[in-house]
């Protein structure tokens, strides 16, 4: 088993960019109080649900933006945790920060309040990229926001998004070299999805926004692979990147299909209660999560067993995003099947695949194409 955490949703934006199809959402006014409230009661009722509480070794708060989240509003959360769970000594508490609601002040709050790790959505590191993603900073105002994170914190991530519109090998070389130079330990590094219902996809499918097309986008994403590795950050996961030891462990928790709760609008959760995996969902749209969290002490609208079949394609879907891949051995004994080891090894002579120590690999090309891959491997 893989520990347990719990994610924290905050589901607020200052303004919406137009690629994202996160749960997030631009309100005028925000009763953050109530919202808190509605944390804390969702938290204990996920606490109740749970028969055995284990240790907390990771906490995420996600969004949304949670850095519009006042050190109080965070503080309240960790400590309600803390009073219902069993915290490890060396918890992991991760907040994403967007570098327009960054503050060094609210920083410094957070880390009283006991967050230990920042991931700063920085996404570009040129104005005119930075407009077109619709994003409310600047160059300058993102650089200021990585120093003062670095100056509070000693973990600190950033993500960039690549294969922009236009964006060329070189104009990518330039500026992911850069982005290494700041020295963070974590990078998140993703390529620009055009997701069904943003204004992205609009723009897409009326010719004014031109995706970069798949060739170039692989050419881009093997410069990554080569830079982040030369600069002792390799990719441990499709889009994350770091130095051995500085992964973010909250994410190694999903990836290696640990447990989870998720507390807020819209949060997934995978629980193991009574020797079952329960997947829980809340419902997404804010103020209705907060009705329901009102009426009954939660928001979930969804909590049912994953059958054994499906909980054993998604271990191998999260696991095989990881560069250290699957331990084959400790699947097959958790969920009492096996890949189709025949199609692994047509798919490891294309060079998709690879089996190492008893540990089946999909290599970075087939990282690229997981889902198929899944699809094929599949029991
Ligand atoms: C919840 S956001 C991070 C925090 C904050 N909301 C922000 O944007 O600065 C998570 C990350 O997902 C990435 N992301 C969101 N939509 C994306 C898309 N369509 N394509 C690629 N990356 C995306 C961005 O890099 C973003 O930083
Ligand atoms: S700030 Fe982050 S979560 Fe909010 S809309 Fe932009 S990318 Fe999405």
């Amino acid at each position: 088993m893989s520990g347990f955490g719990i994610y924290v949703h905050w589901p607020f934006c200052a303004a919406k960019c137009p690629y994202c199809d996160f749960n997030s959402h631009v309100r005028t006014a925000i009763d953050e109080d109530g919202w808190v409230d509605g944390i804390v009661s969702e938290l204990e009722w996920t606490a109740k649900n749970q028969t055995a509480r284990p240790p907390v070794e990771t906490i995420f708060f996600g969004g949304g933006t949670p850095s519009l989240m006042s050190g109080k509003a965070v503080g309240a959360a960790i400590d309600k945790i803390a009073r219902l769970w069993r915290m490890a000594n060396d918890v992991e508490i991760t907040l994403e920060s967007n570098p327009a609601s960054a503050d060094a002040t609210r920083f410094r709050d957070y880390r009283a309040s006991g967050v230990t790790r920042v991931s700063l959505g920085v996404q570009a590191l040129n104005d005119k990229d930075l407009k077109m993603l619709g994003r409310l900073h600047d160059v300058a105002e993102a650089k200021t926001a990585l120093g003062m994170a670095m100056d509070t914190f000693e973990r600190v991530s950033l993500d960039l998004i690549y294969a922009r519109p236009e964006q060329t090998p070189e104009e990518w070389r330039m500026e992911l070299k850069e982005a290494l130079s700041f020295g963070t330990d974590h990078l998140s590094l993703y390529q620009l999805t055009i997701e069904p219902a943003t204004p992205f996809a609009t723009l897409a499918r009326t010719g004014s926004l031109k995706p970069l097309d798949d060739d170039n986008a692989a050419t881009l994403y093997e410069i990554t692979q080569e830079m982040t590795e030369a600069a002792g950050r390799p990719a441990y996961e499709i889009s994350n990147h770091a130095k051995p030891g500085e992964e973010s462990r909250h994410n190694l928790l999903y990836w290696r299909y640990g447990a989870y709760a998720g507390v807020g609008p819209g949060a997934h959760g995978r629980l193991d209660i009574g020797g079952k995996r329960i997947a829980t969902m809340a419902e997404k749209l804010p103020e209705r999560w907060q009705q329901a969290v009102s009426r009954r002490g939660h928001g979930i609208v969804e909590q049912s067993e994953v059958a054994n079949d499906d909980a054993a394609h998604e271990h191998l879907l999260m696991n095989l995003r990881l560069a250290e891949g699957i331990d084959l051995a400790a699947y097959a004994a958790r969920w009492n099947t096996t890949p189709d080891m025949v199609r692994v090894a047509e798919l490891s002579e294309q060079g998709f695949l690879k089996t190492e120590n008893g540990r089946l690999i999909a290599t970075p090309q087939g990282r690229l194409v997981l889902n198929r891959l899944i699809a094929e491997i599949a029991a």
